[in-house]
Parts: structure tokens; C-alpha cells; sequence
């Protein structure tokens, strides 16, 4: 455990200063623990919906009654700064900015050394959930002034589901010791504690997905995370390349895509569930849509495939496309 704590934290931050605290848990769990930790009850968190995600970490706020302020912004489109700064400004009571790195509903890919920038301006704690972001597109929480990064086991890392994790700045932990715990086994404070005594989670570890995490440790580091994220992209560029050629439209324009996730609209006179079964039968998952008010559905070209495998699936769309 200290291993995983220690090299997670490498990728984004210097571990003299840094620490990573581990979970039981899925993605959410991290999240709900952070929202509910660092917030002191006095105080207000603004955080920035433009996605499912942004949504979650509100109604994680709602659950347990807290000061915060819903920013809701485009789904599609770059984050108003102008508008963001004027809610800072007329709100002295926000101590916290939280929001989504890559939103992974869309793949609208949120710029943290613009938000960074106002957070450090407004002398504000930065919470980023860099769930599908994390080990993929380059994070610098210092240069980028993130307090609170959280990631998790299945994503970019490719290891298997099972744990969160939280990154963060050891001196902003050890001041968590102040706020009276909102709940009890998400309580960031005690996790990082108890992880300091005796080297280990509070609560049983999930061990078969630790050491699982362990080797994609592993493997990370044999391809580097620049090598990974080339990877990526290039399949990506694979499906989007497609997607121009035959007139497919996608979400997010080219300019704010986190090149991980992409939402395509689904052309007339196709039935999502009839497209999905055909990939299905066929080794391919698609994924619905989550945006309610855009008929889409998405790809995702992350894990151990590469643009071969795109290849195939592209020729495949291609072919269930002229058969309707
Ligand atoms: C940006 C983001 N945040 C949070 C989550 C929630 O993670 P989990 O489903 O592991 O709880 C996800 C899951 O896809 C995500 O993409």
C-alpha cells in the first residue's frame, strides 16, 4: 500500500510534499469523502456543473446539508470565467472551487490552469475530480495549484475496479483534523492518519484489487504516461477521423476534447439498444449517452486497446451504418 500510495503520487506531485490516502471504494466514495471532509460547516463550496459528474458532486453536498453554490455551465462549451469570477467575488464565504477535470459524460475537458489561476487569485482550495482524466492528460498540482486531486483504480490506470484515491497536499491534510467528521468511513482526516501509524487502510483493504493496482503500477511505468496518452490519442483520432468523413457529428468541438471519451450523436432512424446488441454481439461496447437533451452515445478508447482495434471497430459502424 505504501508502494501504490507512493507512485501514484509521482505521476502528479513531489511526494515529499504530496501524499496519496487510499479507499475502499469506487470513484464516488472519494468523491463524496473529499466534498464532505475539507469543507469547514461555516463555509461555502462553488462547484461547477457542466456534466453528470459536476451534478454528483452537488448532490453529494446536498445529502449532508452544505454551503454550496452551483455554477451550471455548458456541457459542451469552455467554462465562463468572467461569469465564474463574478459569483467568487460576490460571495465572500466560498472557500472551495470544486470541479471535473474530464467530463466524462461528453469529453469536455475542463482547463485547471485557468481555474487553477482563479482559485489561487480568490485564495481558494482547488478540488479536482480527475477521475477519467488522471494518468492520461499531464497534471501538475502544484504548478496547477490543486489541493485535492481524486482518481481511482479502473480508469486510466488500467488496473481493476475498487479503489479511490485521494492526492493532496499533506499540509491541508493535517488541517482537516479541525472540521468535525461529517461521516465516518469517508473521513479523509482518519484515513490519512491511520495510514501514517500503521501503513495501512483504516478498514479492510480490498487486497485482490490492490495488488491488481500494484501491477498496473507496473505496467504504467514501462509505457509512460506521455506514451499512454499518445496511445489514446490516437485512437481517438482513429474514431474521429471517421466520424468527419461520413458526416457523423460529435459533442465537444476538437478544441476542448479530452480525447478519451467521445459522444457521438446517434444518426436518424437508429435505435440505440439495436446498435448496441450488434456491437455487442460483435466484442464492442458502446455506452448511452448522458446528456438528456442530446440524442447520443459514446465510445471510449481507453484500457489496453490501441487504433487497431478502432480500425475494426470503425469498419464495423461502417457497415451497420449502410445496412439501415
Ligand atoms: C469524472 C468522474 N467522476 C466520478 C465518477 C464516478 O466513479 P465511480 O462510478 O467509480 O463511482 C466517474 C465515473 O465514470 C467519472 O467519470
Amino acid at each position: 500500500m505504501e508502494y501504490i500510495s507512493a507512485e501514484l503520487t509521482k505521476i502528479v506531485a513531489n511526494t515529499k510534499k504530496y501524499t496519496t490516502v487510499l479507499f475502499g471504494g469506487s470513484g464516488t466514495a472519494v468523491v463524496e469523502s473529499v466534498i464532505s471532509s475539507v469543507v469547514p460547516y461555516n463555509k461555502t463550496v462553488l462547484i461547477v456543473n457542466n456534466g453528470a459528474y459536476g451534478k454528483r458532486m452537488c448532490q453529494i453536498a446536498d445529502a449532508y446539508d452544505m454551503n454550496y453554490i452551483e455554477f451550471k455551465s455548458s456541457p459542451i462549451k469552455p467554462i465562463n470565467l468572467k461569469k465564474l469570477k463574478k459569483v467568487i467575488k460576490e460571495n465572500n464565504n466560498i472557500s472551495h472551487l470544486a470541479v471535473i477535470h474530464n467530463e466524462t459524460t461528453t469529453g469536455l475537458l475542463n482547463n485547471l490552469d485557468d481555474l487553477g489561476q482563479i482559485a489561487k487569485k480568490y485564495n481558494l482550495k482547488f478540488i479536482v475530480d480527475a477521475m477519467s482524466s488522471y494518468v492520461a492528460i499531464p497534471i501538475d498540482m502544484k504548478k496547477q495549484n490543486i489541493h485535492y486531486l481524486l482518481a481511482s483504480s479502473n480508469k486510466n490506470i488500467q488496473g481493476m475496479a475498487g479503489i479511490g484515491f485521494v492526492i493532496a497536499n499533506k499540509k491541508y491534510l493535517k488541517k482537516l483534523e479541525d472540521i468535525k467528521p461529517r461521516n465516518f468511513y469517508l473521513d479523509l482526516f482518519a484515513q490519512y492518519e491511520s495510514f501514517i501509524k500503521s501503513h495501512q487502510m483504516r478498514f479492510t483493504p480490498p487486497v485482490q484489487t490492490l495488488y491488481a493496482l500494484k501491477q498496473a503500477i507496473i505496467e504504467t511505468k514501462k509505457e509512460g504516461v506521455k506514451n499512454r496518452y499518445k496511445r489514446y490519442s490516437k485512437s481517438w483520432k482513429t474514431l474521429t477521423n471517421f466520424l468527419k468523413k461520413n458526416n457523423l457529428k460529435y459533442l465537444v468541438d476538437d478544441r476542448y476534447h479530452s480525447k478519451i471519451i467521445t459522444s457521438i450523436f446517434i444518426p436518424n432512424g437508429i435505435d440505440f439498444n439495436n446498435m448496441h446488441d450488434y456491437f455487442y454481439k460483435k466484442d464492442f461496447t458502446i455506452y448511452p449517452g448522458k446528456v438528456e437533451k442530446f440524442n447520443t452515445f459514446r465510445i471510449a478508447n481507453i484500457g489496453q486497446i490501441d487504433y487497431k482495434d478502432m480500425k475494426k471497430f470503425i469498419k464495423l459502424f461502417k457497415k451497420y451504418l449502410d445496412q439501415i
